[in-house]
């Protein structure tokens, strides 16, 4: 989305409804661990983590947060921590080892009884499908650059759909497919590692073709599921507002970044401006006929994943290009060999990722979704921040205060209420990340988390920010 500016300094206290709904979130390879156990297959995951030089010091999700073996007393804290609901997802290569075949009988009594302790407990699964960890198989046979991956997904939705359906409060089919896709086969700083500009294009349609085939087999088992998707949507800004060269670089990444997602799931269409900009790279005759009538199928709510901005201008081509693609330099760019947008560094401050913070990226984000789209139900599926946290223990009390992380939330909270003040529908905020865990590439480096994860013992500590988002959830009051 392109945005401007509008926010407003929280002078007042906000009260959010009832109904709104306050969650966390985590996803299965960040916290699982158990890589081998339980009958569980390889993910692509896996493979990326333990090959030499892909992440952090070598990090891998093997023992992650050990959430596979302490799930028990993570649903505990959920409850202490008093959230109506719960983002999870579910390993593909846990529940059909494969990616295709039967079902890994172990690996669906572990959702079946974790689904079942949340909502014995007052909290509602919200269940994403994918969230990044593809079978390994079924990257041998090609990936998401494969069509098979659509229908193999669609299949594995509908065997969830039949064996959890009756535990699931909300189903989201993708997570960020941009970065399936951009960083998977473009950029490469994501499993699988490929950098195939192409391919990253076919991962695209193919991703949005598994959310429209998987949004049917749900709905085929259970005719009144709630369906959803979660997209990272870009908040893209001009370097110079009153420059047409660059107002040109944020459609151009609009383009790439939201539309590509949003044109084929909510307009039924790709925009004719990103086949223009990719021709280059593909003709895009992976789309077949009927492919966009099966993307576009009702949705329940639409997710949103939100961070921090980015801030683009036209290169002309003067002097040397910078190789900041928005969200820290990489050897290739995600961008499909765009090659005349140029990313500004971001002003301050930021986050231990080096992420900009600017919360009226939200409000504007979400404003611009309402209009766009109006009567579209909207949540943000994700909001938080990594910040290097200290452990501070005093007479045997462990805290750990976190005040940055506090304020980020705390700001953000006020930029969506800033949204509702001025008629989005938004329904729901969920805090990443419950707990510390595995980030992708950078690997246990960064802590998102407003529980703290001590990695050599597994113990848990709730953050400052845990006690503030406890008090938030319980009174839906967001102080000033
Ligand atoms: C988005 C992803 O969905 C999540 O897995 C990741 O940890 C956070 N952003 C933070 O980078």
């Amino acid at each position: 989305m392109t945005t401007t500016s509008t926010a407003t300094a929280a002078t007042a206290s906000r009260t959010f409804p009832a109904d709104f709904l306050w969650g966390t979130a985590t996803a299965a390879y960040q916290i699982e661990g158990a890589a081998a156990e339980g009958g569980r297959g390889p993910s692509i995951w896996d493979t990326y983590s333990r090959t030499p030089g892909r992440t952090r010091d070598g990090d891998t999700g093997d023992v992650a947060c050990d959430h596979y073996h302490r799930w028990a007393e993570d649903v505990e804290h959920l409850d202490r921590l008093g959230v109506g609901a719960y983002r999870l997802s579910i390993s593909w290569s846990r529940v059909q080892p494969g990616g295709s075949g039967p079902l890994n009988p172990e690996g669906v009594a572990f959702y079946r009884t974790l689904l079942e302790e949340l909502r014995a407990r007052g909290i509602r699964p919200f269940v994403t499908l994918y969230h990044w960890d593809l079978p390994q198989e079924l990257e041998d046979e090609g990936g998401w650059a494969n069509r098979e991956t659509a229908y193999a997904f669609a299949e594995y939705a509908r065997s969830m759909a039949v064996v959890l359906g009756d535990r699931v409060e909300a189903w989201t089919t993708l997570n960020e497919p941009w970065c399936s896709a951009y960083l998977g086969y473009g950029s490469g700083v994501h499993a699988p590692g490929r950098t195939e500009p192409a391919a990253a294009l076919a991962a695209v349609h193919h991703l949005n073709l598994a959310h429209g085939l998987a949004a049917r087999a749900i709905r085929d088992v259970l005719p009144g599921a709630q369906v959803s998707i979660t997209l990272n949507l870009h908040a893209i800004r001009p370097v110079d507002a009153a420059s047409e060269g660059d107002a040109d670089a944020v459609r151009t990444i609009d383009a790439l970044a939201n539309r590509a997602f949003l044109g084929p799931i909510l307009d039924g269409a790709y925009p004719e401006d990103l086949l223009a900009d990719t021709a280059h790279v593909s003709d895009w005759s992976f789309v077949r006929d009927g492919d966009l009538e099966q993307i576009r199928q009702p949705l329940d709510v639409l997710g949103v994943n939100y961070y921090s901005t980015v801030t683009v201008r036209r290169f002309t081509g003067d002097g040397e290009r910078s190789e900041n693609d928005g969200h820290g330099a990489s050897r290739h760019s995600p961008w499909i060999g765009v090659t005349d947008v140029e990313f500004a560094q971001q002003p301050g401050p930021y986050t231990a990722m080096g992420w900009n913070i600017e919360p009226s990226g939200l409000t504007d984000l979400l404003l611009r979704l309402h209009r766009t789209y109006p009567g579209l139900p909207l949540a943000v599926t994700e909001n938080g921040a990594a910040f290097d946290d200290d452990l501070v223990v005093t007479g045997g009390e462990r805290r750990v205060h976190d005040d940055r992380r506090v304020a980020y939330l705390h700001d953000h909270v006020d930029a969506v209420g800033a949204a509702r003040d001025a008629g989005v529908d938004v329904r729901g905020y969920f805090a990443w990340s419950l707990m510390d865990n595995f980030e992708w590439g950078y690997g246990y480096s960064k802590r998102f988390g407003i529980l703290h994860v001590d990695y050599p013992t597994g113990e848990r500590t709730w953050k400052d920010s845990a006690h503030w988002y406890r008090r938030l959830v319980s009174t839906g009051e967001l102080p000033p």
